[in-house]
């Protein structure tokens, strides 16, 4: 088999075969084809798109380039939940707790953030001790003793995806359908879960800026999951604003925290809700609508926050923190954002937001960048909300009162005010099963 020939027949618009597609992932992770080669055909696919059979191959030879998990060894049923990143997106520390404290399994792996979105690994290192790295015995003894673990990824999953990505991003490639999805499920598929729900979300703050393109992906990647032998379902939400009003790491860990006590913000409530009902629902514990009453009375009862604290014990994290979150370590200065005039907020550049929070410390912009936990953003008005000249939209955080200046530009030019209120939006547009 030639590379040279796989190229010219994706080019000339043909269908490539399971054996071609294998090839070309197996030389992509040993390095024998060149970087020329590869990325002619990421341009080829992009331009010439995949059926949902080849991309069904890529996703599996993706997911085949390294390790994968073997999870046989924990009882029960295994759910999972994957977000296509956004900004605010605290979602997985409140429904892997509610799901998990009906006996579901949630074994999950996290990532860290990056650029304008930030990472469940990174929320949880705000809580003072926690292991986020563990040896998978103690992993699976975990998730077999209290039904949920959380922690990064410390293996080579996927490496073709790492290899393959590093070019997109420099040839312009990225935001093509089957190399997105075959990325994305390559990577979760490498993981031994039973069940996933997707989180797919759409807006400014998303990679997908329209829920059309949004839905697409989703249906794509639930194929994907389906033939790989999953119970899948997708939701699309929106991220035309952030989730709930809380951005940067120790102040997102607060927000899930009075999210589990039933005090959170109605979006992220919302979000999180459904997202633990369709996890349940995959599980085999109701219908959709059965289980958002289980979730909603796993939050009420207390026992959805029980599972929060046992597992932040379980991790070595300090769990005063999360049963009185006083006890979080405060930034040493903040600084109130204004509105310069009177109107309603119309939109926002989640975008912006995430990269306004990033400029104070909350983010990091390339992969070995530091943290600061406490920093970030207090949203207090939101798009739809009337603001009077001079009121207070946002409140910043940081250890760098030097941060504040850049960052409330960024803020402030990313919000947009208005005299007529917008219409409501949405926050799940649909739901593919
Ligand atoms: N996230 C991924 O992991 N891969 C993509 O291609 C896009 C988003």
């Amino acid at each position: 088999m030639r590379m040279y020939d796989i190229i010219k027949k994706k080019r000339d618009g043909g269908e490539l075969t399971t054996e071609e597609i294998k090839f070309f992932i197996e030389g992509v992770t040993d390095g024998s084809i060149p970087d020329y080669q590869i990325t002619a055909l990421l341009m080829a696919i992009y331009y010439r798109g995949m059926n949902v059979r080849e991309t069904c191959d890529l996703t599996f030879a993706v997911r085949d380039s390294g390790e994968r998990l073997d999870f046989s060894a924990i009882d029960g049923i295994r759910v999972d939940k994957h977000s296509t990143g956004g900004v605010g997106d605290k979602t997985s520390l409140v429904v892997a707790p509610i799901v998990a404290s009906f006996g579901v399994k949630v074994a999950k792996m996290s990532g860290r953030g990056l650029g304008h979105t930030g990472g469940t690994v990174d929320k949880l290192e705000a809580i003072d001790g926690f292991r986020t790295t563990l040896s998978e015995e103690e992993f699976i003894a975990q998730v077999n003793k209290i039904g949920l673990s959380i922690v990064g990824q410390s293996r080579q999953f996927a490496p073709a995806d790492k290899k393959l990505y590093a070019l997109r991003d420099v040839t312009a490639t990225v935001d093509s359908m089957p190399l997105i999805a075959a990325s994305i499920m390559g990577k979760k598929l490498a993981a031994d879960d039973d069940c996933i729900v997707l989180d797919v979300k759409t807006g400014s703050g998303s990679f997908m800026k329209t829920a059309e393109k949004s839905k697409e992906l989703a249906r794509l990647m639930v194929d994907i999951g389906k033939n790989a032998g999953k119970k899948m379902v997708a939701l699309i939400t929106n991220m035309d604003r952030p989730l709930g009003n809380a951005i940067g790491n120790s102040l997102e860990v607060i927000e899930a925290v009075e999210t589990l006590k039933g005090r959170g913000p109605a979006d992220l409530t919302e979000v999180c809700l459904t997202l633990a009902a369709y996890m349940l629902s995959l599980a085999g514990k109701g219908t959709p609508e059965e289980c958002r009453k289980l979730a909603e009375q796993s939050v009420a009862d207390g026992s959805a926050l029980e599972k929060l604290i046992q597992t932040v014990k379980a991790q070595g994290g300090n769990a005063a923190l999360i049963e009185d979150t006083e006890n979080f370590a405060k930034a040493k200065y903040s600084h109130a954002v204004k509105s310069v005039k009177r109107g309603y907020i119309v939109r926002a550049d989640t975008e912006a937001y995430g990269l306004a929070s990033l400029t104070l410390g909350a983010g990091r912009n390339t992969a070995e960048d530091p943290i600061d936990y406490s920093a970030g953003i207090l949203l207090r008005k939101k798009t739809g909300d009337l603001v009077s000249e001079g009121e207070e939209i946002a409140t910043l955080f940081s250890n760098d009162p030097a941060s504040f200046a850049a960052a409330e530009e960024k803020l402030l030019a990313a919000t947009v005010i208005e005299a007529e209120k917008p219409a409501d939006e949405p926050l799940v547009y649909d739901v593919i099963e």
